[in-house]
């Protein structure tokens, strides 16, 4: 996502950081008591300015969510909607995730959305968020039965995150190659990417994979 600063972080910061969560290691294994409550936890990765997770989180109250943004003018963006939409479900994780294990104890999690993640030149794929390597620690942290959904506009990018999947055993149980001809649109919520790209023309691919 591009990177514009933005004149008024430091104050955005200030009133409305009561959601960010600077020392994301330290809740490992107790994310919960975050929260406060016993309700499921679903992750984000790479959230953007948080539309597709603040629409979620008033759609699913019983639903804690947490939403991970590296981007340093970007997630504060995070921040104002939970504020503005009074989001007690919602924490930010302002930093890029690189092992999702470090963040997260086995089976902690319920379920992953990786929206429209960055599509990586072929030289650096192991930092995609598809790549093997993630999706191993993805299915350590998400307990049996959960989802990790999957949007992009990208073809590239979805053929190799198909066949980082078939690499290690995973198979998705909904693989579409255009979500808004899908009778899957009915319920998805965009992402601000998502808008751009199917306004552009563009179809948008989704998997949704369950873990075992
Ligand atoms: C193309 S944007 C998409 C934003 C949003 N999900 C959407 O669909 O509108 C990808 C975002 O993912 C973030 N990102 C990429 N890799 C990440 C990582 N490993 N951890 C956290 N954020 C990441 C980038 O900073 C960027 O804001």
């Amino acid at each position: 996502m591009r990177q514009h600063a933005i004149r008024n972080r430091e104050k955005i910061l200030e009133e409305c950081g009561s959601r960010l969560v600077e020392d994301a290691a330290s809740h490992k294994g107790s994310w919960s008591r975050l929260f406060g409550n016993d309700n499921p936890i679903k992750l984000e990765v790479g959230s953007g300015k948080g539309q597709f997770i603040s629409n979620i989180c008033q759609r699913d109250k019983d639903i804690n969510f947490l939403a991970c943004e590296g981007g340093y003018n970007v997630f504060p963006r995070i921040l104002q909607k939970a504020q503005m939409f009074e989001l007690s479900n919602l924490a930010v994780i302002p930093q890029y995730i690189a092992d999702p294990c470090d963040l997260f104890e086995d089976g902690e999690l319920s379920g992953i959305y990786l929206n429209f993640s960055d599509p990586w030149k072929k030289q650096t794929a192991h930092r995609r968020l598809t790549h093997r390597s993630k999706l191993e620690g993805y299915r350590r942290i998400c307990r049996p039965g959960s989802a990790l959904e999957f949007k992009t506009d990208n073809d590239e990018l979805f053929e190799f995150s198909l066949e980082e999947m078939a690499a290690i055993g995973l198979k998705p149980e909904t693989v579409v190659y255009d979500l808004y001809s899908s009778e899957l649109a009915e319920d998805n919520i965009p992402t601000e990417y998502e808008e751009k790209f199917t306004k552009n023309g563009l179809k948008i691919k989704y998997l949704r994979l369950i873990f075992t």
